[in-house]
């Protein structure tokens, strides 16, 4: 199992977490610094490829889940975890009101920065979310595609296997 991140600080973070969890250290990942939109395997490498909170943040989402394809086997399951945007208009507003808002606020009470996760929300401004990223899947011709929304779309899991 390999963990990617182009963040040192980032993965040293991911190490300590892997070693003081309770899984048995032979399924501790190999944690290893790259770029996701430049992902440092060949071509069909794994059997699953999964990002977490990390499409919206590339330069190119599309770019992102060229490579997640291209690493993963034939038959290979492709998973990307991240924050939505709700159908619903209402939902969508209030939604986005308790990033503009609350997030910030909860930046300054537990991180002692306001901008602490104030960046979500910019960061959805031109990011396509669940809609976008299945519709990115149907042009990989990936099968099996499957979105599950959570929180009325506020998070999503984009599902979809290579064919
Ligand atoms: C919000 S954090 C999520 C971290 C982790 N996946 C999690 O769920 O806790 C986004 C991460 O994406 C990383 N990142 C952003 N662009 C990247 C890229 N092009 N290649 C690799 N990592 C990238 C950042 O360094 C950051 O650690």
């Amino acid at each position: 199992m390999i963990g990617l991140d182009f963040s040192a600080p980032r993965l040293a973070v991911s190490r300590t977490r892997a070693q003081s969890s309770a899984a048995p250290a032979t399924l501790h990942p190999q944690w290893i610094r790259g770029d996701a939109i430049q992902i440092p395997f060949s071509d069909g490498s794994f059997d699953l490829v999964t990002i977490a909170y990390g499409l919206r943040n590339l330069a190119s989402f599309e770019a992102g889940l060229r490579e997640m394809w291209r690493v993963a086997k034939p038959g290979g399951r492709l998973l990307a975890l991240d924050f939505g945007k709700p159908d619903n208009a209402l939902w969508r507003s209030l939604y986005f009101g308790y990033l503009r808002r609350f997030v910030p606020l909860l930046g300054r009470v537990f991180c002692g920065d306001s901008q602490t996760h104030a960046y979500i929300l910019e960061s959805l401004r031109h990011y396509p979310a669940q809609n976008g990223v299945a519709a990115a899947l149907h042009g990989l011709n990936c099968g099996d595609i499957r979105t599950l929304t959570l929180l009325g779309g506020a998070m999503s899991i984009n599902y979809g296997e290579k064919i």
